[in-house]
């Protein structure tokens, strides 16, 4: 009896590093890293900390050496990771669904617009000698022809890449959440995630005050930090002014698509 108490209490306790039971799969420039810093305060969650790339760029270094990346968690804790191009690489559903079919997937979206403007404001940030956004955005310098081969252009029609998860989730595994929202209300979207993954609601509007230096939502001190604190400087970025016209016809352009998400997801985002 002894021996099986021992053995009872020692798998209990047992730290070890488990394969993810929930993934922040995108999009990119979304919020992704706010959400991950959010939720990872719950003590029921553990996270690795970088993304890891594990699907789209390292899979052939097998299922161990992800499972290597993960932080210990105990019996009953969640573990977390967050690699934003999950979301639109070809082939990552299939290998996420041969490793879990069950995992939880949650997918951070915004006004495609402001996440292109954001996407290209953080490669400019990198490669100053850049073409202005108006540029590479349209084809043939008017704002006639939307340039769909730009990566910060294509990566907003996300009803494209939601239909190829579809195709190996259903929807009950998803949580959409909104990136405007992250930050006009992150308790209220936090809530949600924390519903949606059984956990207790911990984290609350306590947790959060509007920093408005940075202009964003920022967290006060909590078991991990004893200091309030916002994101890193990379989050939050001053964006260049866009020429309104070129804006206007991007939001036409991202019209039918985002109605087409709407539908998919059964959420308005009351983006255009
Ligand atoms: P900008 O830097 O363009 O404003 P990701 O982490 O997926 O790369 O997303 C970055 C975006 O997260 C930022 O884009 C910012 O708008 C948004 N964001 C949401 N909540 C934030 C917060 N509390 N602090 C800073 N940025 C936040």
């Amino acid at each position: 009896e002894s021996a099986f108490k021992y053995r009872l209490v020692n798998t209990q306790n047992l730290s070890v590093r488990r394969f993810p039971d929930v993934l922040i799969i995108g999009v990119k420039k979304s919020g992704t890293r706010a959400l991950l810093e959010f939720i990872r305060l719950h003590p029921d969650v553990r996270a690795a900390g970088n993304e890891i790339h594990f699907f789209d760029r390292h899979y052939s270094f097998g299922l161990n050496w992800y499972r290597k990346k993960m932080p210990p968690t105990m019996l009953g804790q969640l573990t977390m990771e967050k690699t934003p191009s999950y979301f639109i690489t070809t082939g990552v559903p299939a290998r996420v669904h041969k490793m879990n079919p069950n995992i939880k997937l949650l997918l951070v979206v915004r006004n495609p617009v402001t996440r292109a403007i954001s996407d290209y404001t953080q490669a400019f940030s990198k490669k100053k000698d850049m073409k202005k956004f108006e540029e590479l955005s349209f084809v043939n310098g008017s704002y006639q022809l939307v340039d769909t081969s730009y990566g910060a252009i294509k990566i907003g029609v996300y009803a494209k890449y939601l239909e190829r998860w579809l195709k190996f989730f259903p929807l009950k595994q998803f949580l959409f959440i909104s990136g405007e929202r992250l930050i006009s209300d992150p308790a209220a979207e936090i809530y949600r995630v924390q519903d949606f993954l059984n956990l207790k609601r911990v984290i609350t509007e306590k947790h959060f005050y509007f920093n408005s230096t940075k202009g964003f939502p920022c967290l006060l001190k909590s078991e991990s930090r004893s200091t309030p604190h916002c994101l890193g400087k990379t989050k939050g970025r001053i964006h260049p002014v866009i020429d309104e016209k070129a804006i206007e016809r991007l939001n036409d352009f991202y019209r039918p698509f985002n109605e087409k998400f709407y539908q998919m997801t059964f959420i308005n985002f009351g983006w255009s």
